[in-house]
C-alpha cells in the first residue's frame, strides 16, 4: 500500500515534470525567457503543443517550456501534438533560435530550423498528432550552437494557417535561414499572432 502510492507519487511528479500541462505555466516560461519581446510577438498560448524528439536508444524525450536538451537529443526531426485544439487545422509550425551566434551577440537571430505548414489532425485515428501533407518549406535543422555559446533558446511555435500561407514566396528552398524574423512573417502572411509554442535550451555538444 505504502510503497503504491509512493510509487504513483513519484510516477506523478515525473509526469508533470516532464512536459507542458498547463498555459499558464508556457506562458510564464516564454515571459521569464524575454522570448515575447524578442519575437516581437504577443504570446497568448490557447492551445498546448507538444514538442518530441525520439532517442536512439532511450525514451522519447517531450519538451517542457524552457528544458535544457543535450544537443545530441535533439536530432529530430521531432513530431508535434497539440492539446485542445478547437479545429483539426491546417496549422502552421515555426521553429526560431533567438540566439544566434550567442545569446550576449544575436547578430545572425533569428535562424530558421524549422518552418512548416499543412499540418492537420487526424482524427479519430490520432486525435492530438499533427500530420504534414505537404514537405517542410525549410525542414528541421539539429540546433548547432558554436563551442563556447551558452546555450540557446530554440522556439517552436503554433499557427492557425491563413490561406495566403501556400501562397507565399518569402521562403523558399533557397532563402537564407539567417536574420529570419518570424513577426514579419507571419504579418505578411497573415497567420496572426502564435496560437501555443514551447521552447528548449541547447547548448553546445559536450566534448
Ligand atoms: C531579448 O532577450 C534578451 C535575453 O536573451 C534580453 O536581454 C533582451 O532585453 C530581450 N529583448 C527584448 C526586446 O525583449
Ligand atoms: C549524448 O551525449 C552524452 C554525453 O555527452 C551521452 O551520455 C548520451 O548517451 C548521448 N545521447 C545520445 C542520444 O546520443
Ligand atoms: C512530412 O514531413 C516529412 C519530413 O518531416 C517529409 O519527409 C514528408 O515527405 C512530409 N509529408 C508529405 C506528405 O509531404
Ligand atoms: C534555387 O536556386 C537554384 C539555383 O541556384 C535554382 O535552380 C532553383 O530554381 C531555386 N529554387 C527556388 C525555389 O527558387
Ligand atoms: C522583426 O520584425 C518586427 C516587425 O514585424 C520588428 O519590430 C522587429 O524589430 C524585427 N526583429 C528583428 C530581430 O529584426
Amino acid at each position: 500500500m505504502r510503497s503504491t502510492s509512493f510509487f504513483f507519487a513519484l510516477s506523478l511528479a515525473a509526469l508533470t515534470l516532464a512536459q507542458d500541462t498547463s498555459l499558464a505555466e508556457v506562458k510564464r516560461a516564454f515571459d521569464v525567457a524575454l522570448i515575447p519581446g524578442n519575437i516581437s510577438m504577443v504570446f497568448e498560448p490557447q492551445v498546448l503543443l507538444e514538442v518530441t524528439f525520439s532517442q536512439p536508444s532511450a525514451k522519447p524525450i517531450t519538451l517542457r517550456a524552457g528544458r535544457q536538451l543535450l544537443r545530441n537529443e535533439t536530432a529530430g526531426p521531432p513530431i508535434f501534438n497539440v492539446i485542445g485544439a478547437r479545429s483539426k487545422g491546417p496549422f502552421v509550425v515555426a521553429t526560431v533560435d533567438l540566439d544566434a551566434p550567442t545569446p550576449q551577440t544575436r547578430t545572425s537571430a533569428q535562424i530558421r530550423h524549422f518552418l512548416g505548414g499543412n499540418f492537420f489532425l487526424e482524427t479519430p485515428r490520432a486525435p492530438t498528432l499533427l500530420t504534414n501533407k505537404t514537405v517542410a518549406l525549410s525542414p528541421f535543422r539539429q540546433p548547432t550552437p558554436p563551442a563556447g555559446s551558452d546555450p540557446h533558446r530554440y522556439v517552436f511555435l503554433l499557427f492557425d494557417q491563413s490561406n495566403d500561407f501556400n501562397g507565399q514566396t518569402l521562403v523558399t528552398a533557397n532563402t537564407s535561414i539567417s536574420n529570419f524574423n518570424i513577426s514579419s512573417f507571419a504579418s505578411a502572411t497573415k497567420l496572426g499572432q502564435p496560437i501555443g509554442g514551447t521552447f528548449m535550451l541547447v547548448g553546445p555538444q559536450a566534448a
